[in-house]
């Protein structure tokens, strides 16, 4: 892959999008190397987060290229949308939890990735935008759906009409990030968040990342019955059993098998 870095660290894949000369903008290419990327995780079952940022200190992603979408007739920008939005669902279905790692500029497509994960910590440094009006185009990879289930319809909707960028501060004000740290602590953090997850039972985080996509989506009821199925589907698992025998003979489980 040219323009997408992949690396595991235990249990942990950190991707990187690598594309400096264009402040990490999406191109097809890239996009097609980021899905290429999600399949190596999928694949792999050690794999219990993953973790997505940029490369340098300036930029998370910024935006979709719009070099490539210059000259676009309304058939390829139609199957362009389509490939980043088919990217950025595989990353919200992926069965790990996804965390962004937003290190500068996550506009446009960028703040549509980071929306697509799960988790978001940002370093202070980062800004936060869907310019799209600007350059005569909607957002395409999710923005008006994401953002606006994100940070509420009103905030979404003042953020996507001005198109105006917001500061790291603003972002977790209005919980659009999880937390903000100092730039250069930022990986330190996130990997530490990472390995907290990936500390814990497997089986059972992925059936909360699922119950949770699933619910919010849903009715009340039907994210009850659907949590109660998942609850149930744990005691099936190895892990359980081992976490539970811990407890009450007052130790701590040594580590999950993910079984
Ligand atoms: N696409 C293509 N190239 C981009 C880019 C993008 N989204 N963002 C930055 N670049 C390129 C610049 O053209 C420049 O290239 P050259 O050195 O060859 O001239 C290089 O990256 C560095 O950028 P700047 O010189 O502009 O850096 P800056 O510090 O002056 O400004 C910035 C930084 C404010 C992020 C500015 O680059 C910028 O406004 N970028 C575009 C942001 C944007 O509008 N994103 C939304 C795109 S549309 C979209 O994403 C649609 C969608 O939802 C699918």
């Amino acid at each position: 892959m040219e323009n997408v870095l992949f690396e595991k660290r235990g249990h942990a894949a950190l991707i990187t999008i690598a594309r400096p000369k264009a402040l990490n903008a999406l191109n097809s290419e890239t996009l097609k190397e980021l899905n290429e990327a999600l399949d190596l995780i999928s694949a792999d079952s050690d794999i219990y987060c993953a973790i997505i940022t940029g490369a340098g200190e300036k930029a998370f992603v910024a935006g979709a290229d719009i070099s490539e979408m210059k000259d676009m007739n309304v058939f390829e920008a139609r199957n362009f949308g389509l490939l980043g939005n088919k990217v950025f669902r595989k990353i919200e279905l992926l069965s790990i939890p996804v965390i962004a790692a937003v290190n500068g500029f996550a506009l446009g497509g960028g703040c549509e990735l980071a929306l697509s994960c799960d988790i978001r910590i940002a370093s202070e440094n980062a800004k936060f935008g869907q310019p799209e009006v600007g350059l005569g185009i909607t957002p395409g990879f999710g923005g008006t759906q994401r953002l606006a289930r994100t940070v509420g319809v009103p905030k979404a909707k003042e953020m996507i009409y001005a198109g105006s960028n917001i500061n790291s501060e603003e972002a977790y004000r209005v919980g659009l990030v999880n937390r903000v740290v100092p730039s250069d602590k930022l990986m330190d953090e996130v990997f530490a968040v990472a390995n907290k997850i990936a500390a814990n039972a497997p089986i059972a985080v992925q059936l909360c990342k699922t119950a949770i996509n699933r619910g919010i989506q849903a009715d009340i009821d039907t994210g009850l019955n659907f949590e109660t199925e998942v609850f149930a589907e744990c005691f099936a698992s190895q892990d359980q059993k081992d976490a539970m025998e811990a407890f009450v003979e007052k130790r701590k489980v040594e580590r999950f098998n993910n079984k």
